[in-house]
């Protein structure tokens, strides 16, 4: 595997990536921004028609051409003013010196992993369970942050097994054969291998890892999953969403739990002057909670916030989760909207998981089985359904209540939208 690296003036543009590097230096790029100067920077200096840029940025979409210059100034701006030339009437041409070159995918985990909010204990517990398992799989609901965690914990081994670590993402896996093929450019040194989103071909993954721990006594593993791969050998650690708050906290005191800090630094990325005050953290609180602290919903929330406010952000979620859509380029296509991602996850349930899932929306907060009715109580499989959901962080289970089960909220909006939908009916099950 090789990818392309773009050289030209001080500055390093690595597409695979979406990176640009002026000196070693990371420069923060707007998706569209991006996408523009890679365009300009793949023709090496020959002339892009303006026409050709548009398609090229916003493929499908009517743009207005000062869309464009927008783009190019602000481009002007980071790179210098005669870092892009414009051909008036016909369009714009890389003026710096360009030289492409092609390299080795980096073995170990993509560079620099960025900040982790609230997951110091996760750390350390994943790297303890590392030092005793050979196969380590961290299991949770979508957009908990298993992958995030996983960057964190291969960079840390990074070190002590010599750099000698691998990434693998199996989001795109769609087949024993893709997996196969994803893990046939494994070197044989390899020490870690970090095989990612694992989730849509845990099977073809299960029967890799259990390959590859016989065939490599030195080789540790780390999956990242929404489904566990059933290994004897595997050491589950479950990720839980960040930590909320109970309430009525001070700003100083809410910022020392993960999901608050997530929110604020989020919400900062977008608006510099944005800060939680005691004036807004019980609305920050109450948003978190609503969110369930779930790390993906939290950041698309706060995207929206600079336009909406927090009480803004807050009252929409009462009429569903469509606020939640506005995710960046940067993100996978998954993780641009909240119902993507938890449409990824139903996508993964059986039929009968998905309409019990969707039947125990109806049940308000805490509810027992036995509450479901005749449709779906007192059927064999209603045990292994109801197994899954809670495995796969569906459905919470807490063992010291009378009604022991609940959906978490962003859980039960998503799941009562499919039955307005019609999407699953409990005779599907
Ligand atoms: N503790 C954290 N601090 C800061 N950002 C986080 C944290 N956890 C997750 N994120 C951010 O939330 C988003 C979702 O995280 P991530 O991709 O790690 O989730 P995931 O559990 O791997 O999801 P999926 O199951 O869909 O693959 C990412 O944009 C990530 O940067
Ligand atoms: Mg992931």
């Amino acid at each position: 595997m090789s990818s392309t690296i773009y050289r030209f003036g001080p500055f390093a543009l690595h597409p695979a990536q979406r990176r640009l590097l002026a000196g070693g230096t990371e420069i923060v790029l707007q998706a569209r921004a991006f996408d523009v100067l890679h365009v300009l920077v793949a023709r090496q200096g020959v002339l892009v028609l303006k026409r050709e840029l548009l398609d090229t940025v916003w493929p499908g979409a009517v743009v207005e051409e000062n869309n464009l210059q927008v783009h190019i100034s602000q481009l002007r701006k980071t790179l210098g003013h005669d870092a892009i030339k414009t051909v008036p009437g016909r369009g714009y041409q890389l003026a710096l010196p360009c030289a492409s070159e092609e390299t080795a995918v980096p073995a170990g985990p993509p560079p620099s992993p960025a900040l982790l909010y609230g997951r110091d204990d996760d750390l350390e517990d994943c790297l303890d369970l590392l030092r005793n398992a050979r196969l380590v799989s961290i299991v949770g609901a979508t957009g908990v942050g298993k992958t995030s965690l996983a960057r964190h914990v291969a960079a840390r081994l990074h070190v002590s097994f010599d750099g000698r670590v691998t990434w693998v993402d199996l989001a795109h896996a769609m087949t024993a054969a893709d997996v196969e093929a994803a893990l046939a450019r494994v070197e044989p040194g390899c020490r870690l291998l970090v095989l990612d989103n694992a989730d849509q071909v845990s099977n073809a993954t299960a029967q890799e890892a259990e390959r590859l721990l016989a065939q490599a006594p030195a080789l540790r593993l780390l999956v990242t999953t929404q489904v566990r791969l059933n290994l004897r050998e595997e050491s589950v650690y479950r990720l839980a969403s960040l930590a909320v708050p109970t309430g009525g906290n001070p700003a100083v005191e809410a910022l020392k739990y993960g999901a608050v800090a997530l929110l604020q630094a989020r919400i900062a990325a977008r608006d510099r002057h944005f800060m939680l005050d005691d004036g807004n953290i019980g609305t920050a609180i109450r948003l978190c909670r609503r969110l369930d602290g779930l790390p993906l919903a939290l950041e698309l929330a706060a995207a929206r916030v600079p336009a909406f406010g927090l009480e803004g952000v807050l009252r929409s979620l009462d009429d569903g989760l469509f606020l939640l859509s506005g995710g960046t380029h940067a993100a996978p296509p998954r993780h641009r909207a909240l119902h993507s991602a938890l449409d990824w996850s139903y996508g993964l349930l059986r039929p009968g998981e998905q309409a019990l899932y969707c039947a125990m929306a109806r049940l308000p907060g805490w509810f027992a089985l036995d509450q479901l009715g005749s449709g779906t109580a007192g059927r064999t499989s209603l045990f292994d359904a109801v197994d899954t959901l809670v495995d796969r962080a569906f459905v919470v289970f807490d063992g010291a209540r009378p009604r022991p089960y609940t959906l978490t909220e962003t859980g039960r909006a998503f799941a009562l939208a499919k039955r307005r939908n019609g999407a699953a009916s409990l005779q599907a099950s």
